[in-house]
């Protein structure tokens, strides 16, 4: 694996757990437990933490003052409307914070502002100017986001940019709100704005992408390579309908393919899998276990001829260490697909070493096993070690 350098560029995770996450449907927390999860945040080393959303509940108020008052390190936000009352119930919200992001949006895709807003290109226009500008006043960090980016004009979504930074944003998003754009899209639509919005230079852009044709993660890598230096996702991708981009999947991509993309997460890697474990709890929403990173299976082996290899050398079927992610281990699952090397291996840890003509025995009788049920145990091994008369 290669490992990045000190000099390895940073992108910025922004982790949208508490606020895009949580709007999954039965994913809502409590402030206290909102609270324990920002800490496991914190931990891991996301860059930003969104807390919610203050103008659409006290919860998401009395979350973010409780997280504020906790979790010093990581940048804290919190999303605002483009109206006077968001905006001024969100920097209430965010006074204990001690590094505190007002996170402005406003729909700008036709087909938000002809049936969502009601309004033309140019009260758009005015509505980021006069809301970002106000936002400005109260706070310096001001991100502005152009919700349904991905479907909205270029040349517009390019004047809405420049909008924006000249009211005084310093981070403008682009997100792909419903999933809808590819990989090659997003990054021309980057480099395009990147490249004509006056002020592009001064500020942060930043990718935000929904999964729901399953490209969260591609999305966001291509932005990345189109000029996005923040990155916007949540723990297991947990978000509206299909969710957003799943962010281990992202640090570890970073980090595997670190040669490929040069650019580093300020994640500590070993604390991905205790902190997805976290949400699933809290949330009650298990990942499926064929998850990337963080599922069940997403280090199991059970064909003879994987386990055969990853016992010769486990970079034959892993392409990163179980470990790095903050497994114990990887797991040898033996079942029907198993062969006799993984067998022999598992009855050796289990203090059983056996000649040639007894595991070919006990192998026969693992094979039969296997025709009742779907995975063998250590126990089950260990019972049917007693059943042979040439055990130990
Ligand atoms: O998906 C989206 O467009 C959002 C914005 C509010 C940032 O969540
Ligand atoms: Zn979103």
């Amino acid at each position: 694996m290669n490992t990045p350098t000190n000099n390895t560029p940073r992108i910025t995770i922004f982790d949208t757990t508490l606020r895009d996450g949580e709007q999954s449907p039965g994913c809502s927390m409590t402030p206290p437990q909102k609270l324990v999860m920002a800490r496991a945040l914190a931990e891991l080393g996301v860059d930003v933490i969104e807390t919610g959303f203050p103008a659409s509940s006290q919860s998401d108020r009395e979350a973010m003052a409780l997280i504020g008052r906790e979790v010093r390190q990581p940048v804290l936000a919190v999303l605002s409307r483009c109206l006077a009352g968001d905006i001024e119930t969100s920097v209430k919200a965010l006074e204990a914070a001690a590094r505190p992001r007002l996170h402005v949006f406003l729909s700008t895709s036709p087909l938000h502002r002809e049936h969502k807003l009601r309004m033309s290109k140019e009260q758009v226009l005015e509505s980021v100017h006069k809301h970002v500008s106000m936002a400005r006043g109260y706070l310096d960090d001001i991100e502005f986001s152009a919700e349904d980016a991905t479907r909205t004009e270029l040349d517009f979504l390019t004047e809405i940019t420049q909008v924006a930074i000249a009211a005084g944003a310093r981070t403008i998003n682009l997100p792909d709100t419903v999933g809808f754009t590819t990989p090659e899209e997003i990054r021309a639509m980057f480099q395009h704005v990147i490249g004509n919005a006056a002020g592009a230079d001064k500020v942060i852009f930043s990718t935000h992408c929904h999964n729901d044709l399953g490209l969260a993660v591609a999305n966001s890598l291509a932005a990345i390579e189109g000029g996005a230096r923040q990155v916007e996702g949540s723990i297991n991708g947990i978000g509206e309908r299909a969710g957003n981009c799943a962010l281990e999947e992202i640090a570890m991509v970073l980090k595997v393919r670190n040669a490929f993309y040069n650019f580093d997460t300020g994640f500590d890697t070993q604390r991905i899998v205790p902190t997805s474990q976290l949400l699933q709890r809290l949330v009650g929403m298990p990942v499926q276990r064929n998850k990337a990173i963080v599922g069940a299976n997403a280090f199991a082996h059970e064909s003879g001829i994987h386990q055969h290899g990853m016992l010769r050398n486990r970079n034959t079927y892993e392409i990163m260490r179980p470990e790095d992610v903050g497994w114990e281990s990887s797991q040898m699952v033996l079942g029907r697909h198993s062969g006799r090397a993984a067998v022999e291996a598992r009855l050796r840890a289990l203090g059983y070493w056996l000649e040639e003509e007894e595991l070919k025995l006990v192998f026969e009788q693992f094979k039969a096993l296997c025709e009742q049920q779907r995975v063998v145990t250590d126990a089950d091994l260990q019972t049917l070690m007693q059943g042979t008369s040439s055990s130990d």
